[in-house]
């Protein structure tokens, strides 16, 4: 059964002994975060913070943030049965027959179960604050003593594309400025960014719509951060997830639509072309991101729960929570990854990598060069062009294993011949790159090489013992006293 709301994922988190309610008093200024962090490093609880100094919203924090975690929150034993689903989506072919047809049905009947519906009310508009309103009132973290200000870390960015008039839902920090006032940090690449440079070039209208939503159901709240193409609707993406579409309802004071159980909505618009500075912000690189012009996002009305609860997370140096969140994401999309590039067996994005900064990739090498045309696609491949160092090797390497990786990847290369640069898009985040959001990649080929691609030494084996001298000395091993 889907989660009906975020309360409902807290108690599933309660009753697997996944969270811990604070009950003493502990300041959303830095002290949250320094609990949230110590916690996560140590693979402690999700937190529910009960008393936030000066305020009586609870904060809930590191509800994603375990593999157990992950799993509770999208309802499986293994995010992998989520990859083996989209998988089976995605082979169905023209059926032949009419017993595969007849099989098939269900399946496409699913499909159409998952679009998001629209509803008149919701909880999320339980109290509507049109005027007397401040965002102040909600316990909204400072994270890291060199911040700009308090971040809504973790909310569900909805805005709609002026073209296509198709949804978007980001995760893209939210800057607190004053009462009404916030920052909107939708980076270049990202859709909200996208939208809000099409309505400007447009000139038809000086100002963009958009609502923020906080807290809701788990699959609701993760389908923001998917790298999704543009124009799919995260909300569909989320209705897959909990087997159950998301209920949307229509804001007050624009036209965006938001999920009916969210916790709290922050109407508002962005008077195109306003930019304020945003920033610094202690970013999940684990440095500071320097501050930088975005745009404003202006409140004009606030809606939510009777007793809401913030929902937020923290970043900072790795793991954080948002690690879980992102291996999910690597499981979840890896068939369709494998769709467009079948060679592919496994991908790993180490925590120690952020994400962009590296991926392993294990192929199934069947032709000269083939590692090459990999790491090209990979760049070419949606949010994964951000890849800053991508490392492909044989499929026997087991690229979940980082220090195998190093051991086989670092003996197989000769550096001059098997790295590669290329130029193109970067992260916003690289605070290394020559300049924002532009600059070099690096693939390394560190597969075999073969004589088609000019190796024409011959190539060791990787050492092992001998089958029947291991059980020999399984038996002996515990004669020996050891
Ligand atoms: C905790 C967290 C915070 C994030 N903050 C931002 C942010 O401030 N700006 C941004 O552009 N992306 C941020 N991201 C990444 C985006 O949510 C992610 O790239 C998402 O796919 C963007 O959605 P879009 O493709 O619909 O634009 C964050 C991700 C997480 C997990």
């Amino acid at each position: 059964m889907a989660y009906q709301d975020l309360r409902a994922f807290v108690a599933a988190l309660e009753k697997a002994g996944e969270l811990k309610r604070v009950s003493i008093e502990v300041d959303p200024e830095l002290e949250i975060s320094e609990f949230a962090d110590r916690s996560v490093k140590r693979g402690g609880p999700a937190l529910l913070f009960e008393k936030p100094k000066g305020h009586t919203v609870p904060v809930l924090i590191n509800a994603f943030a375990s593999d157990r975690r992950m799993q509770i929150a999208l309802e499986v034993d293994s995010v992998d049965s989520i990859a083996q689903r989209i998988a089976d989506y995605l082979q169905m072919r023209m059926p032949e027959g009419i017993l595969s047809k007849l099989k098939m049905l269900p399946m496409l009947a699913e499909v159409g179960a998952f679009f998001p519906t629209i509803v008149k009310d919701g909880p999320c508009k339980e109290v509507v604050k049109r005027d007397a309103f401040s965002l102040r009132d909600y316990p909204v973290l400072k994270c890291w003593p060199g911040d700009g200000g308090p971040f809504i870390t973790l909310p569900m960015v909805f805005s709609n594309n002026p073209v296509t008039g198709k949804r978007n839902c980001g995760c893209y920090r939210i800057q607190i400025y004053d009462e009404r006032t916030t920052g909107m940090h939708w980076q270049t690449h990202k859709q909200g960014a996208d939208h809000y440079r099409r309505l400007r070039q447009e000139g038809k209208v000086t100002r963009m719509e958009a609502a923020v939503a906080i807290g809701a159901d788990p699959a609701t709240m993760y389908s923001a951060i998917l790298p999704l193409p543009p124009d799919i609707d995260e909300m569909m993406i989320a209705g897959f997830l909990r087997k159950k579409p998301v209920e949307m309802v229509k804001c007050e004071t624009v036209g965006v639509e938001v999920p009916a159980n969210a916790e709290i909505v922050l109407e508002g618009y962005l008077e195109l072309g306003e930019l304020r500075t945003e920033g610094p912000f202690g970013d999940h690189t684990g440095f500071y991101s320097l501050e930088d012009d975005y745009p404003v996002f202006h409140v004009t009305c606030v809606t939510q729960r009777k007793n809401p609860i913030y929902a937020t997370t923290i970043v900072g140096p790795p793991p954080m929570e948002d690690f879980y969140m992102g291996k999910a994401i690597e499981r979840i999309f890896l068939p369709l990854m494998r769709m467009q590039l079948p060679e592919v067996r496994d991908i790993c994005m180490p925590a120690e990598g952020i994400f962009h900064n590296l991926i392993l990739v294990s192929i199934r090498k069947t032709y000269p060069g083939q590692a090459r045309k990999v790491m090209h696609a990979i760049w070419g491949l949606g949010q994964a062009m951000f890849s800053k160092v991508i490392v492909v090797v044989d499929e026997e390497v087991d690229v979940q294993n980082v220090s195998e990786v190093a051991w086989k990847a670092l003996n197989n290369i000769d550096p001059q011949r098997d790295i590669e640069f290329v130029m193109g898009p970067i992260d916003s985040l690289d605070h290394a790159s020559r300049l924002a959001n532009y600059g070099s990649k690096m693939g390394v080929d560190a597969t075999r090489k073969w004589p088609e691609e000019g190796f024409t030494r011959r190539w060791p084996t990787v050492i092992e013992m001998a089958p029947q001298v291991r059980t020999r000395v399984d038996e002996l091993w515990k004669k020996a006293g050891l």
